[in-house]
């Protein structure tokens, strides 16, 4: 955690996944803790926020979230376009060591126990809201978000600011076979 790491207020949460990043999904449950990549993540609602995530039944991290029924949604920038690669490729199911042999950085905060990854655009802490008949028959799982963060050499008063920031700080978004774009222009329709 550093100075740049600041709340965003519940009501601008939505702005953090609204234009269709790619994601890290971090859960923990006891001392286990894992990181995955995720394209399918999808607002859902804005008050009190909620999102979607499609989690394979193939993926580790699955089995954290539905044994704690919390996760967090972090954003990756284009600074890290190799550790979201290489967290999207690699199961814990068979590296165990696959949080050291990515690269990953996670810290800590304060009454959230929860593993952040260090070096992101934002971070939303979810709840699982329960729903077993999607989960089992689509993957996909709602979270609440209880609380958020950005970077606020990015993201600050409720707004990205892609057009003023470093470069290294844009979201990446999966196309297919580790194919990215990285945000583009602003546009403003008035
Ligand atoms: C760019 C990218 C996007 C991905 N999107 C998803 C996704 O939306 N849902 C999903 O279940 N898996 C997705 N994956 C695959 C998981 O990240 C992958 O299965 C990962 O190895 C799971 O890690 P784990 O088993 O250690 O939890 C994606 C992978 C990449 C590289």
């Amino acid at each position: 955690m550093n100075e740049h790491f600041q709340p965003v207020d519940l009501s601008k949460a939505y702005r953090l996944v609204n234009h269709g990043p790619t994601v890290l999904i971090s859960a923990r449950h006891g001392d286990v803790h894992n990181v995955m990549t995720a394209a399918w993540c999808c607002g859902l609602d804005f008050e009190p926020p909620k999102l979607t995530v499609v989690i394979d039944k193939i993926a580790h991290t699955r089995s954290l979230i539905e044994s704690t029924g919390r996760f967090m949604v972090q954003i990756p920038t284009a600074d890290q376009l190799a550790l979201a690669q290489a967290l999207g490729t690699r199961s814990m199911h068979d590296i165990p060591d696959k949080l050291i042999s990515a690269g990953v950085k996670l810290f800590e905060v304060p009454g959230h126990n929860l593993p952040f990854v260090e070096g992101c655009s934002a971070w939303l802490e979810c709840r699982l809201v329960p729903e077993p008949h999607i989960q089992e028959a689509y993957d996909l799982f709602v979270g609440e978000v209880s609380a958020a963060w950005a970077d606020d050499r990015v993201f600050t008063d409720g707004r990205w600011h892609f057009e003023t920031a470093d470069p290294k700080w844009r979201t990446i978004h999966h196309v297919a076979g580790g194919h990215y774009y990285a945000i583009g222009e602003a546009m403003s329709a008035g």
